[in-house]
């Protein structure tokens, strides 16, 4: 691309090539300053790279292709993504076909100004560098944003990152005579080398910059006698260079600024090709060839930024008017040409025509590009899309959680539907966000008496299924049942409509504890993915609550990871579908709590509530996980004022999720503590599950009973023999309805805290610990700690160790279980305490804390009683074994 020699750089070069090639290698960034070197460096480094066995990717980011959903990475992917994927799906699908062309060579992408990718691109990136035979090496710009996907290369480690510092005095010269092709006379050379302090584009323009008679060649060296003494900023001197254009170079530059990279012939059937060729010349564009034709783009990025710059609003719109022109005149080819025509067109205020922009709404839609997506539809709207446009809209508006603007866009349609299809695709839509968005519970029986005027089956069939997952939300679980199998015997129903039912049967499942056939049912509607998606995209939503709702009752942590791992949850900004992350977020904040994480658990919490702050969908549960890892904490005050902007958010829509939620406010109750009140809660709330059939919920209050010490406490309806049954009764009962390994350990940990001996208590916490339910694991050690310390038992050591092991591998945890049976040392018994298990003496003690020797004895006797050890030897176990405690300085 230059015409002149690399020059220097062998260090950051080898560092390049061995990234990729050494066996340890694993990756690396170049950021630096504008014009420093990066993009240089990084092309001579993937040039330099040995073609046998690697397969080679460079991606050039810019500010054109930002723009665009993958615009990326169009060189790389295929013309055609499949159809119907999720965000996930798209993203492996893409993984998956750079595999396939690398055929078993180690994939290098190479990806320059990755600050300039658009966010899926900038998530495919990061998961390529994940892979294991794959390494990844860029550049980016200082000071510029970088998407989130990016910058965790180098916080996750997946690639080292380096400052590309400015080039050496004496390298600055030989890149000077580079430039000049030829030699430079000293002083010359130290002047413009101390100008653009080693920056070679600087030190480039400083050059073109010169008048005629300041840069002279006498007996073969050059000679500069400029008069600068301060260097003149680099976006001021390009901005003087493209002043100083003919207005026909400039045409052409401004065409690559706004439209790169352009196919040449595009260019040059728009410009004169003699200008494009000068334009090229002149160092200010660049010609790229790759296998499938000749790209042109901008020689530097600055260059485009100044042009941008410069340009006034009314050129600028004429500029993207005639790219649109151009790319509907040589015929669109490539992936991207039907989005960047329309974009062109909407940017440029020339979109008229409602079925390319509808596409184009489609395809971004597709690509999950939200804000993208929206404006298009809006514009086919606007252009006179009709009912069409408005659907889709009005789709993209409820994802993007903005329910009044959708209803406004579907309601603006109403009066000229044609046609029953319509008419029952716009009832389920507006239904959707009446119900979900702006929380109108009238929706459930306005679309019942709408649809039942509808003569045709499959169109009754898709408002049949919708008013069953409403039913379901709202607790009418008898109707919700009875529609979704109704739809399911339908033989004209849609598949999007069959889905859509099977998954409201499949949540309604997992609640009833029928966890096997929920997941069957779940795994099927997956399957079909492909065949809904287009048609029923929110069909997604329904799925994911249904399939985490069975792997939270299931107290199923792996295959929460494991679905947290596939949707990539983590690549944050990968599209912009907010219901579905944020969902996703709070069944890993469970999964942490359960586990003892309760860091993670607060931290991911949060940010689910953040994500989901204005949905009326999640935001109540979202708040109510949050709670929970508050509590867990033994954070009352946290906890209660999360269980507060649970009660607040929480849309009455949403009623089925009361279990979570009550659940919670359980916890909150019993950290702030109110145990008693927390058992009366949990009691009522036993009942309520047993009455409505959650039996899969029921299962996890009754357990939360046990773990406040109450599994012989009674409760539901009395017997014909005049007794009631107890917790621990209930749970055996059920254990035996519920599928999964859980309830039957439940059960047993019931019977164990009702009267079974330490032994069993631990033989259940190993059982929690082997489901990594860490919290349940410690709280069942500390109960059999308690006994067998009461009991004076030898056994006590170990149950200590194995507990304070538990609680060494979980953040700080406070549960109720685990304070009940953990002595109570006073704040001077701790001081005294924790000196002696650090092994200091008691006369030493005695003399820090200014106490008499004989006092701290007295302490310590007080203490070995306390907690039941023999002595000095076992106090540090003991204390570890505290929670909240960790026995050292700070415990
Ligand atoms: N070591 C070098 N030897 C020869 N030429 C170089 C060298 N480093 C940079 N150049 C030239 O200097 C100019 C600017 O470099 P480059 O485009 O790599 O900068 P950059 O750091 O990528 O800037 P930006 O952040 O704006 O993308 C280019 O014309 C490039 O060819
Ligand atoms: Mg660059």
């Amino acid at each position: 691309m230059s015409r002149w020699g690399f020059v220097g750089r062998t260090d950051e070069l080898n560092r390049l090539l061995s990234a990729v090639t050494s066996a340890e290698g694993r990756g690396l960034f170049f950021s630096g300053n504008a014009g420093i070197g990066k993009s240089r460096l990084l092309r001579e480094g993937v040039a330099a790279l040995p073609r046998d066995g690697y397969a080679v990717w460079s991606i050039a980011a810019s500010a054109t292709t930002a723009a665009l959903p993958f615009g990326g990475l169009v060189q790389v992917l295929p013309t055609e993504q499949p159809q119907g994927l999720s965000p996930a799906g798209i993203l492996r699908w893409a993984v998956d076909v750079l595999q396939q062309q690398a055929a078993g060579r180690r994939i290098v992408l190479a990806v320059d100004d990755a600050h300039l990718l658009d966010p899926p691109s900038a998530a495919l990136v990061h998961l390529v560098a994940r892979a294991d035979n794959a390494t990844v090496i860029g550049t980016s710009r200082d000071g510029e944003q970088l998407p989130l996907p990016i910058r965790a290369l180098w916080t996750d480690g997946l690639v080292d990152h380096v400052e590309l510092k400015p080039l050496p005095p004496a390298e600055t010269t030989r890149l000077l005579s580079e430039i000049l092709n030829g030699p430079v006379d000293a002083t010359s050379a130290d002047r413009l080398g101390r100008l653009s302090e080693g920056n070679p584009l600087l030190l480039r323009e400083l050059v073109f910059a010169a008048d005629r008679g300041e840069l002279t060649r006498t007996y073969g060296i050059w000679k500069w006698t400029g008069r600068l003494e301060l260097a003149p900023n680099l976006t001021d001197l390009i901005d003087i260079r493209i002043g100083q254009l003919t207005s026909g170079v400039r045409g052409v530059v401004e065409l690559v600024a706004f439209g790169e990279p352009l196919g040449l012939h595009l260019l040059n059937q728009a410009a004169d090709p003699v200008d494009v060729e000068t334009a090229e010349e002149r160092g200010l564009i660049a010609v790229e060839h790759d296998d499938r034709r000749a790209n042109v783009r901008l020689a530097h990025p600055l260059y485009g930024e100044v042009m941008r710059r410069r340009c006034p609003v009314s050129r600028t719109r004429r500029l993207q008017a005639r790219l649109a022109e151009l790319l509907e005149l040589v015929g669109k080819r490539r992936r991207d040409d039907l989005l960047r025509v329309a974009v062109w067109r909407l940017d440029s205020g020339t979109a008229q025509d409602p079925a390319l922009l509808l596409d184009a709404a489609g395809q971004a839609f597709a690509r999950y590009d939200v804000p993208l997506a929206t404006r298009l539809a809006r514009a086919a709207l606007d252009a006179g899309g009709g009912f069409d446009a408005a659907e889709l809209l009005a789709t993209i508006l409820m994802f993007a959680d903005r329910p009044d603007e959708a209803i406004e866009v579907l309601d603006a349609v109403a009066a000229d539907i044609e046609g029953e299809r319509r008419l029952s695709r716009w009832l389920t839509v507006r239904g959707m966000v009446s119900y979900w968005g702006l929380s109108r519970q009238s929706t459930v029986e306005e679309i019942a008496a709408r649809g039942s005027t509808l003569r045709d089956s499959a169109d009754q069939a898709r408002v049949l299924a919708f008013e069953g997952i409403m039913r379901l939300h709202r607790l009418d679980t008898g109707i919700a049942l009875r529609l979704g199998q109704t739809v399911l015997d339908r033989p004209a129903a849609s598949v999007a409509a069959r889905e859509l039912a099977r998954s409201t049967i499949a949540h309604l499942q997992a609640a009833q504890g029928q966890l096997h056939r929920s997941a069957t049912a779940i795994h099927q509607v997956q399957a079909e993915a492909g065949r809904w998606r287009a048609d029923m995209p929110y069909l997604q939503l329904a799925l994911e609550l249904a399939r985490g709702t069975r792997l939270a009752l299931a107290g199923d942590l792996a295959g929460i990871d494991a679905i947290v791992a596939d949707e990539f949850a983590d690549l944050a900004g990968a599209g912009d579908f907010r219901l579905g992350t944020g969902y996703l977020a709070i069944l890993q904040a469970y999964a942490a709590r359960l586990r003892g994480q309760s860091d993670a658990a607060l931290r991911t919490s949060l940010g689910a509530c953040a994500v989901l702050a204005t949905s009326r969908v999640y935001a109540g549960l979202a708040q109510a996980e949050r709670a929970q890892a508050a509590a867990l904490r033994g954070d009352a005050a946290q906890a209660a004022e999360a269980m507060a902007e649970a009660d607040r958010t929480h849309a009455p829509g949403m009623v089925v999720l009361y279990p979570w939620l009550e659940q919670a406010r359980g916890a909150v109750l019993a950290a702030g503590g109110d145990v008693s009140g927390a058992v009366k809660h949990l009691t009522g709330l036993a009942d309520r599950l047993r009455a409505d059939g959650f039996a899969g919920h029921e299962v996890h209050v009754l357990h939360d009973l046990v773990r406040l010490d109450q599994a012989t406490a009674p409760l539901g309806p009395t017997c014909s023999d005049g007794s009631r049954r107890t917790v621990a009764q209930r749970l055996a009962e059920l254990s035996e309805r519920v599928d999964g390994v859980l309830p039957p350990l439940l059960a047993r940990h019931a019977r164990a805290a009702a009267g079974g001996s330490a032994d069993e208590l631990l033989a259940v916490a190993d059982g929690f610990d082997a489901l990594d339910l860490a919290v349940y694991a410690a709280e069942a050690t500390a109960t059999a700690l308690d006994r067998l310390r009461r009991q004076r038992s030898p056994a006590a050591a170990a149950a200590r160790e194995r507990l304070a092991a538990l609680l060494g591998r979980c953040d700080l945890i406070r549960t109720p279980a685990l304070q009940a049976g953990s002595p109570a040392l006073s704040e001077r018994e701790w001081q005294v305490a924790r000196l002696a298990a650090d092994g200091v003496t008691s006369r030493a003690i005695a003399e820090r804390l200014y106490l008499s020797a004989r006092t701290v004895e007295n302490h310590l006797q007080r203490i070995y009683g306390k907690l039941g050890v023999a002595g000095r030897a076992e106090l540090r176990a003991a204390l570890q074994a505290i929670p909240g405690h960790d026995g050292g300085e700070n415990g």
